[in-house]
């Protein structure tokens, strides 16, 4: 586990970029060294194949093992190097979005993706995750119109995505933090604003 390891999850549409981007600005408000990436990418490999996975079809095992080769680049060459320099790593998106993606919606045997999560960060764990939640029907009316292979998906596929995510956030209740965004962007911030004082300054 890395207490300055702080990654963001959530279903396509419910809003998770926009507020890890307000956090790392409260952060760096406070003086915090503060590193933001993402996955799929994060590196030029990784990038690479972001751009393949989000449009080429192929096998569910096929996806999970690319997300995997991504991460593996993204961890060895950005997060592990920061963190080492001391700084905050926030990630969009991180190994959950495989259990509950290619688990969860795709079917992928979960076994397999541990095996993979041991062999590609057997050590690294985020410290803490904000799991930005909202119903499946929000989400899907928040995507946009032109649609990556990922949010074409039908809505019974987010539904198990979603299950997948709440069914980790019960499994690891240290780690998670379920924040519901379904509700006033202001009331959404005052809570985030708690949970990540108390947790970083
Ligand atoms: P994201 O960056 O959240 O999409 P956008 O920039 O369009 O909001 O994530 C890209 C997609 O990749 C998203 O639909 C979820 C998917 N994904 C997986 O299926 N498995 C994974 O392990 C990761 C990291 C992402």
């Amino acid at each position: 586990m890395n207490r300055r390891f702080i990654t963001f999850e959530g279903i396509d549409g419910a809003g998770k970029t926009t507020h890890l981007r307000w956090v790392a600005d409260y952060l760096r408000g406070r003086e915090l060294p503060v590193i933001v990436s993402r996955e799929p990418g994060g590196t030029p490999l990784g990038e690479a194949l972001r751009t393949i996975l989000l449009s080429e079809p192929m096998h569910p095992e096929t996806e999970a093992l690319l997300m995997f080769a991504a991460r593996r680049e993204h961890v060895a060459n950005v997060i592990k190097p920061a963190l080492d320099r001391g700084e905050w790593v926030l990630c969009d998106r991180f190994s959950d979005s495989t259990y509950a993606y290619q688990g969860g919606g795709r079917g992928v045997d979960e076994q397999k993706l541990r095996a993979l999560e041991q062999w590609v960060h057997p050590e690294l764990e985020p410290g803490l995750t904000l799991l930005v939640d909202v119903p499946v029907e929000t989400a899907v009316r928040r995507l946009p119109v032109c649609k990556d292979r990922f949010e074409q998906q039908e809505r019974d596929f987010f539904s198990r995505v979603r299950e997948a995510y709440l069914k980790r956030a019960r499994a690891f209740p240290d780690r998670f933090r379920i924040v519901d965004t379904s509700r006033e962007l202001n009331e959404v911030r005052t809570e985030l604003e708690v949970i990540i004082s108390t947790y970083c300054l």
